[in-house]
């Protein structure tokens, strides 16, 4: 690769990082779940070929034809240049079009999660990660945060490509009902939540703030021993997704 063509891939790697209509994926399990559930990749580029193949081999060998067609090889000192850690591969890719009206409009046969105003990238991409895995019908975040950062790309191993993931404002009007979580509320059961909820999650410091509990059809606890003021939020997210899953009769 040229002193220009490294120029331009340092700059194509900054702009992607800039860019709402694309994001950066960090690191094999990124890559490759977003190859599995349909992600347009445009730019995938590593320090070295066998590495990766040895990698793909192990844990996804359907993608290493290819990445053996896709694969840039850059020079390690420029790789070391388009992340701020060293991940086996670094990639570009475009971006799903979440349609909110939608999915909050569908009589789901899933629960959306809902994380207000989540603080902690590392927590956002667990919580999208169990939620893929758990079957839910999407992910939606307000707050700063935008959910399709690299490091909660990474913490989701990708799965943002398995299903919508979208920031919002406020939450429109939807005919689904809103459950909140808490360790203030009402025991949950399995059995408790809907199908078609949303699972309403607070932020890591303060909890779901007074408009989205009055908006809530019911506020609901996970059972905690005495002296335990509240599980991580990302473990909530679990634990509630699964009691949903678990207790689902198809
Ligand atoms: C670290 S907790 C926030 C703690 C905050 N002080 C509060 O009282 O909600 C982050 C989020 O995880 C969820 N959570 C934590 N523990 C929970 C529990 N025992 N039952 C239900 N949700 C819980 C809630 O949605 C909470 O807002």
């Amino acid at each position: 690769v040229s002193d220009a063509a490294e120029s331009d891939l340092i700059e194509r790697f900054r702009a992607a990082r800039a860019d709402s209509a694309r994001a950066v994926l960090e690191g094999f399990h990124p890559l490759k779940h977003a190859l599995r559930f349909g992600a347009r990749i445009e730019l995938v580029v590593a320090p070295g070929a066998t590495p990766l193949s040895a990698l793909a081999e192990q844990l996804a060998p359907e993608l290493g034809p290819w990445l053996a067609r896709h694969l840039t090889l850059v020079a390690p000192k420029v790789f070391r240049e388009l992340a701020s850690f060293e991940p086996e591969v670094l990639a570009i890719a475009g971006r799903p079009t979440v349609e909110v009206g939608g999915l909050l409009a569908a009589d789901g046969r899933a629960p959306i999660v809902l994380l207000e105003a989540p603080s902690h990238l590392g927590n956002l991409g667990s919580a999208v990660r169990v939620a893929a895995a758990a079957g839910a019908a999407g992910v939606l975040t307000t707050g700063r945060l935008d959910p399709w950062h690299p490091a909660a790309l990474r913490g989701a191993a990708g799965l943002h490509y398995a299903l919508p993931v979208a920031r919002i404002g406020d939450l429109p009007p939807t005919p689904r009902p809103l459950i909140a979580l808490g360790p203030a509320g009402e025991p949950l059961h399995l059995g408790d939540l809907p199908a078609d909820a949303i699972l309403a999650f607070g932020s890591e410091r303060r909890g779901l703030g007074p408009a989205l509990r009055a908006r809530a059809r019911r506020s609901l606890a996970l059972p905690m021993r005495s002296g335990v003021s509240s599980l991580n939020l990302a473990t909530a997210v679990a634990i509630v997704l699964y009691a949903w899953r678990l207790s689902r009769s198809d």
